[in-house]
C-alpha cells in the first residue's frame, strides 16, 4: 500500500504520525511510504531521517491525495482533502466526528474508510493501539510541570538554612490515565496530592501512587459500563463541590481531568471556589476541549481571577512532540498491522467476524458512515 502522511496543519499541533522508526516497520511490511515535507520537523524528526528510513520525502501532498492507499495523520482533514481520496482509501486519525461532520459527510462520499483512532475500544488487546492512553498520559505530566512552573512556591519539602520551606498542597480531579500520571508527576516533584474522582475503583491506583483519596458520599454508583465515569445527577456534583471546595482552601494548585465520554466536561471548580483559594495558587484545566471543568478557563489563555493563575491548555500532547509522535506512530502502525495486509482485503474479512477494534473505531466504509453517534448527528444536523 502507499501509505502517505501528511504534515499537520491544525494551530499549534507538533506532533506528526509516522516517525522514521514507524517508516522502518512500515517498509518492511511492503507499504511505501510518502511523507511530505517538513510533517517531522517540529517533532525533531527532520526530512532526512524519513528518506533515510527508506520513505519518499514530497513538497506538498496536495497532489498526491487522490494516489494514497492510506493516509495517516493525527488530526482531521479538511472536508476538500477528504473529498480527494479515492475510493476504498484508508484515513486513519483523531478525527473528531462530532467536530467535523462536514469532514464526515466527505467521507461518506468519497467512500472512504476510516478510522478514528479516539474509537478504538479500550480492551487489553488493542493497549497497543490506545492512543487516547499514550497522548494523555504525557498530557497528566506535562500539567502538573504547568503548575509547577506557574506556582509561586517551590513544590518540594526543604529545609533550608534559612527555613523549612513546605511542600505545594495539590488537588487532582479525575483520575483516568492523564490524572494518574498527573499524581505521579506531582508526587515525583515533592508535592502532597489529594485526588477526587467519581469511580471507587481507582482508589486503590491513587493511594499506590502516594494521593490521598478524597471521600465522596457516593449515594450513586460513578461507574458506567467499560469502567468509564458517568454523567452524575447535579445533587452529586454539588455535594461534590462543597467537598472539594473546601479542600481547595488548603491547595497549592489543582490539575482537573474530569471527563464522561460523549458528554460535556463535568463543571467542579465555580468561581466560588477560585474565589475561595489563595492568591498565587494555580489552577490547570485539562478538560478544556471539551468545555472545561472550572467555569472560569479559557481555552489557550492564561486567566488571572480573585489572584488564582487558570490554564486551560487545548492541546497538551503536542507541546511534547517527540514523544507524543513516538508514541501515537507506534500506536497507528500497530493498528495498520492489525487491520491491513497488502492490500484492504484484511479489513473487509476482520469486518465481517466482527473484529471488535475494526468494528468499534470504524467512522465510513463503503459509503456509509458506520459510527452511531455520528449517524445520528449527521441526521439532526
Ligand atoms: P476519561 O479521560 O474519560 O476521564 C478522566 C477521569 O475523570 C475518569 O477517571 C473519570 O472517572 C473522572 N471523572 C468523571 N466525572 C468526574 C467527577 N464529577 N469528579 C471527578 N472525576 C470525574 O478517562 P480515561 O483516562 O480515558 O480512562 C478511564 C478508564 O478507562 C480507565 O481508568 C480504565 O478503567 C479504562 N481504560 C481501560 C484501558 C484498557 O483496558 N485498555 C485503557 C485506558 C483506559
Amino acid at each position: 500500500m502507499r501509505v502517505q502522511v501528511p504534515h499537520e496543519r491544525a494551530p499549534r499541533e507538533r506532533r506528526v504520525a509516522a516517525t522514521p522508526e514507524t517508516v522502518g516497520k512500515l517498509l518492511k511490511k511492503q507499504h511505501e511510504v510518502v511523507v511530505e515535507k517538513d510533517a517531522g520537523l517540529a517533532a525533531g524528526f527532520p526530512d532526512a531521517a524519513y528518506t533515510e528510513a527508506g520513505a519518499t520525502v514530497v513538497e506538498e501532498l496536495a497532489a498526491h491525495w487522490g494516489q494514497a492507499d492510506a493516509v495517516i495523520g493525527v488530526r482531521a482533514p479538511e472536508p476538500s482533502q477528504a473529498a480527494e481520496l479515492k475510493e476504498g482509501a484508508l484515513l486513519v486519525g483523531f478525527l473528531e466526528p462530532d467536530r467535523n461532520l462536514e469532514m464526515v459527510k466527505a467521507l461518506r462520499d468519497a467512500k472512504v474508510t476510516s478510522i478514528a483512532m479516539e474509537l478504538i475500544p479500550r480492551i487489553t488487546r488493542a493497549q497497543s493501539m490506545d492512543a487516547l492512553s499514550s497522548q494523555a498520559s504525557l498530557a497528566g505530566y506535562k500539567a502538573a510541570l504547568l503548575a509547577a512552573a506557574h506556582l509561586d512556591k517551590y513544590f518540594p519539602l526543604l529545609m533550608t538554612a534559612a527555613g523549612t520551606i513546605q511542600p505545594a498542597r495539590a488537588v487532582i480531579m479525575g483520575a483516568g490515565v492523564a490524572g494518574l500520571q498527573a499524581i505521579a508527576t506531582c508526587r515525583r516533584l515533592g508535592a502532597t496530592v489529594e485526588v477526587s474522582d467519581i469511580r471507587e475503583a481507582v482508589r486503590e491506583e491513587v493511594e499506590s501512587l502516594g494521593g490521598r483519596f478524597i471521600d465522596l458520599p457516593m449515594e450513586e454508583k460513578g461507574e458506567a459500563e467499560g469502567g468509564y465515569a458517568k454523567q452524575m445527577s447535579e445533587d452529586f456534583l454539588r455535594k461534590q463541590r462543597e467537598i472539594v471546595a473546601e479542600r481547595l482552601t488548603h491547595a497549592d494548585l489543582a490539575i482537573t481531568t474530569a471527563l464522561i465520554p460523549g458528554r460535556p466536561a463535568p463543571k467542579l471548580i465555580s468561581e466560588e471556589m477560585v474565589k475561595g483559594m489563595r492568591p498565587g495558587a494555580v489552577i490547570v484545566d485539562m478538560a478544556i476541549a471539551r468545555g472545561g471543568n472550572c467555569a472560569l478557563a479559557k481555552p489557550d489563555e492564561i486567566v488571572t481571577a480573585h489572584g488564582v493563575t487558570i490554564l486551560a491548555p487545548s492541546n497538551v500532547p503536542a507541546t511534547v512532540p517527540a514523544d507524543a509522535s513516538r508514541l501515537y506512530a507506534r500506536n497507528v502502525e500497530t493498528l495498520l498491522r492489525h487491520l491491513t495486509d497488502e492490500g484492504n482485503s484484511k479489513l473487509a474479512a476482520l469486518l465481517d467476524e466482527e473484529d471488535e477494534i475494526a468494528v468499534g473505531s470504524l467512522l465510513t466504509h463503503g459509503g456509509e458512515v458506520r459510527h452511531g453517534r455520528t449517524r445520528d448527528a449527521l441526521a439532526e444536523a
